[in-house]
């Protein structure tokens, strides 16, 4: 059975190691431990991501499954649950950056935005400006309903 729940400043030893593990950036991960869920089953933590709150919009992060357990749809169900929790919360947008799961994410919905249209609080973020390269791409996820008039894209 999988619980999903909110990380506390016990985890982040797990957490560190976890990202670690997955070769995921975690220099700033000490000061935003609140902002991460634990996928857990009875005996092991199975997954992490962290979801950053920036004004009205989100930060997907720190995405990791372990080797051992993908290919079970882990990853999708914490994508889906901070997607969740932005939607909850009103956020316009889900952001995120990566560098090489691009086709992941555009399975859950995500569309490669322009890096230099990113809003403000994106850019000011340790990902974007330091841990993420400038190869990696941006993206992301509208979270907000609105009434679309023909001609108009889905961005
Ligand atoms: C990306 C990751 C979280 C996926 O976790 P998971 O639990 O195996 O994912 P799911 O079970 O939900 O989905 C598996 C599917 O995604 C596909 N997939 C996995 N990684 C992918 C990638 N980088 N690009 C495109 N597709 C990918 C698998 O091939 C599989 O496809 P299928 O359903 O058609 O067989 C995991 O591979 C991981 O930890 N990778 C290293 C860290 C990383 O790249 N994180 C994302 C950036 S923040």
């Amino acid at each position: 059975m999988l619980e999903i729940r909110q990380a506390t400043g016990v985890d982040l030893p797990r957490i560190i190691d976890l990202l670690e593990t997955c070769q995921l950036p975690t220099e700033d991960v000490p000061g935003i431990v609140d902002s991460f869920f634990l996928a857990r089953t009875d005996s092991d933590v199975v997954g992490v991501i962290a979801l950053e709150r920036l004004t009205s919009v989100g930060l997907l992060r720190s995405l990791a499954v372990p080797p051992q357990f993908r290919e079970r749809g882990i990853g999708r169900r914490l994508c889906d649950h901070v997607i969740d929790s932005a939607r909850a919360q009103g956020f316009a947008y889900v952001y995120l950056l990566t560098t090489d799961a691009d086709g992941y994410f555009s399975h859950l919905g995500f569309r490669v935005a322009d890096r230099a249209g990113a809003p403000e609080a994106i850019r000011a973020t340790s990902q974007f400006r330091e841990l993420c390269p400038e190869s990696a791409k941006l993206m992301r996820l509208r979270l907000t309903v609105w009434s679309r008039s023909p001609g108009l894209s889905e961005e």
